[in-house]
């Protein structure tokens, strides 16, 4: 049986609900680009909040962690990962959670007792030194304890939020003999599972106070378990991989053996690339957010296919992403729902991409023999390669670095943000254009967007975000991302359900607060970046919450009737309404 089936029966057993993964996209976090652990679709209920499903939780979560990503190309670096988990919300604590983990190793998996090694806290002077998961460890004949501070055995996700100490589990993953005790700085040690008791939750200014919940939160990577159960010391050798590899291998024309590194690269980068293309939340390749980085991954697992000298006019990426959609939808349902999205984008990305490619790696190469033993690409240079050959910092820095050159990424990222602060000018000019005089017609037309925006929403989806706005006297005209034409029928709710809100006399409030706490709010807002940290939030009853400069009427009634008067493509992806007030 596969190893996520054992988990989760396991656990079910032990009187946990199975709950499904959420989407690789976080819902409502706007504080993190992707989920990089089971937990983080789970933390309100660690804060208290009641889960529906229950006390007892188990799941394989999605996660992505892309801070290592140029690290992908050894053996056991990945960008995505799934995450065993198991919760317990405020039910049981570390006597059964540490029971729990024993027995799935010793009995389910057959892991003998000598090749495991544990960890626990040793404390603070906040926080108690853990022996009650020590004594609980000894109790189950396990010897190999270590004690160890703050940076090992504490855990958290990112800078605040729940947390607490952890004990966690590692594995001897060597032929050589087994060692008496655990020493942290031997690689042979792997971890495997990390139990954390979070009791604690940590303020973004770092004050530490206790949680109404004792829960309990673990984390075993899949890939990682697979490959030792294996016995391979190579992950993508485990049945996790190997047919992708072997898919590689037959398309390049060449063995794994000596071309391992670039072969790694387009394995997991295009498995990355699958699983958030397939996620419900539509992301698509950009130079923003979640949308550049499934760009980087795209182009690396490009560039690496052509050092393996794969032809770019055959179908390469959709065989190796059909591969990977079979090999993963019994699990994962949306990535047959989404198979098209996925094979189509890949493809788009790709000949996008080969478009340019050809010639910034001529251009690279020109300028890497003119710099001669100046070995430093400069940030103007480097942004040419970006903004005309479309290769993203990390790429030029790649290839600079095969030719043992350096890259002026500083100066390039003030380049980047110089000409991002031109393009915010030339925006806030028009902006300021369409408002001129702050007629009372643009500020009727102007709440009038603000109401689209929502409607919009409910029509086609909640992942549909504003790309651009003008207003006039005379209309709005509203940029939003969506893959398709708007039907009649659809325009016509949204026009109804705008004329309804109307209808309904819904005042329209102002809120100053800070940049952050507008995200965390939920607030909807095109470019962050943009906003000073002191923000106005325009709020229309609960239909909608946006970041906004304003001006707005008070009333929604004030606004007459809403029209639709246009709908068309305004670029790839992009759908733009124009509407009326009458
Ligand atoms: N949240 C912990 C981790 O990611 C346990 O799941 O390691």
């Amino acid at each position: 049986m596969n190893l996520r089936d054992l988990y989760i029966n396991f656990f079910v057993e032990k009187g946990h609900k199975h709950i499904p993964s959420a989407p690789v996209v976080p819902e409502n976090d706007p504080s993190v680009l992707f989920n990089t652990a089971g937990m983080q679709p789970l933390i309100p209920y660690l804060m208290g909040k009641k889960h529906p499903y229950g006390t007892r939780l188990v799941d394989y979560q999605k996660c992505i962690r892309t801070n290592d990503l140029d690290e992908v190309g050894d053996k056991t670096h990945h960008t995505f990962f799934e995450m065993l988990g198991n919760w317990s919300l405020g039910d049981y604590f570390k006597e059964e959670s540490i029971n729990y983990s024993y027995e799935f190793l010793t009995r389910v998996l057959n892991i003998p007792v000598e090749r495991l090694a544990v960890t626990v806290f040793e404390g603070n002077d906040q926080i108690p030194r853990d022996e009650v998961s020590a004594n609980i460890w000894q109790k189950l004949s396990i010897k190999k304890i270590a004690y160890l501070g703050i940076e090992n055995n504490f855990w958290i996700a990112g800078d605040s939020g729940p947390c607490g100490g952890d004990t966690e589990i590692f594995y001897w993953r060597s032929k050589d003999p087994i060692p008496e005790s655990f020493d942290p700085e031997d690689e042979r040690w792997v971890e495997i599972w990390n139990n954390v008791f979070m009791e604690y939750y940590k303020s973004p200014e770092g004050k530490i106070s206790e949680l109404e919940n004792k829960n309990v939160d673990t984390g075993m990577g899949y890939e990682r378990v697979s490959a030792i159960l294996e016995g391979v010391d190579d992950n993508y050798l485990s049945s996790v991989w190997i047919d992708v590899i072997e898919k590689i291998e037959t398309i390049a024309n060449f063995s794994y053996q000596g071309n391992e590194k670039s072969m790694r690269i387009i394995a997991d980068h295009i498995r990355s690339a699958v699983f958030i293309l397939g996620d419900p939340s539509g992301i698509k390749p950009s130079n923003t957010d979640q949308g550049y980085i499934l760009r980087r991954l795209i182009r690396r697992a490009i560039r690496h296919a052509r050092k393996l000298n794969i032809s770019m006019d055959t179908n390469w990426e959709r065989e190796i992403a059909e591969i990977i959609i079979n090999k993963y939808a019994k699990y994962y349902n949306e990535l047959t729902q989404n198979k098209e999205i996925i094979l189509d984008e890949l493809t788009k990305e790709k000949e996008k991409f080969n478009r340019t490619l050809e010639k910034g790696l001529r251009e690279l190469e020109k300028l890497i023999r003119n710099l001669g033993n100046q070995n430093i690409i400069d940030a103007a240079n480097a942004f040419k390669l970006y903004d005309t050959y479309g290769f993203p910092i990390e790429l030029t820095e790649e290839l600079a670095k095969e030719y043992g050159f350096t890259v002026d990424t500083e100066g390039f990222k003030a380049k980047f943000k110089e000409h991002q602060e031109k393009s915010r000018v030339g925006a806030e000019h028009k902006f300021k254009g369409g408002l001129a005089g702050d007629s009372e017609a643009e500020t009727k037309l102007h709440t009038a967007t603000h109401l689209l925006n929502a409607a919009l929403k409910k029509v086609l989806g909640n992942n549909v975000h504003q790309r651009g706005s003008n207003i006039t006297s005379e209309r709005l005209r509203f940029d939003f991302n969506h893959d398709q034409k708007v039907t009649e029928e659809e325009l016509q709710k949204v026009e109804d359900i705008v004329n309804i809100w109307i209808k309904d006399s819904i005042n329209v409030e102002v809120i100053e607060m800070s940049k952050e706490q507008a995200i965390k709010s939920g607030a909807e807002c095109m470019f962050i970046e943009r906003y000073p940290d002191m923000v106005t939030v325009y709020k229309i009853g609960d239909i909608s919450k946006e970041l906004c400069g304003g001006p707005h009427v008070k009333n929604t009634s004030e606004l007459g009737t809403f029209k639709i008067i246009k709908e068309e493509a305004s670029s790839a992806g992009i759908r733009r309404i124009k509407a009326i007030l009458l």
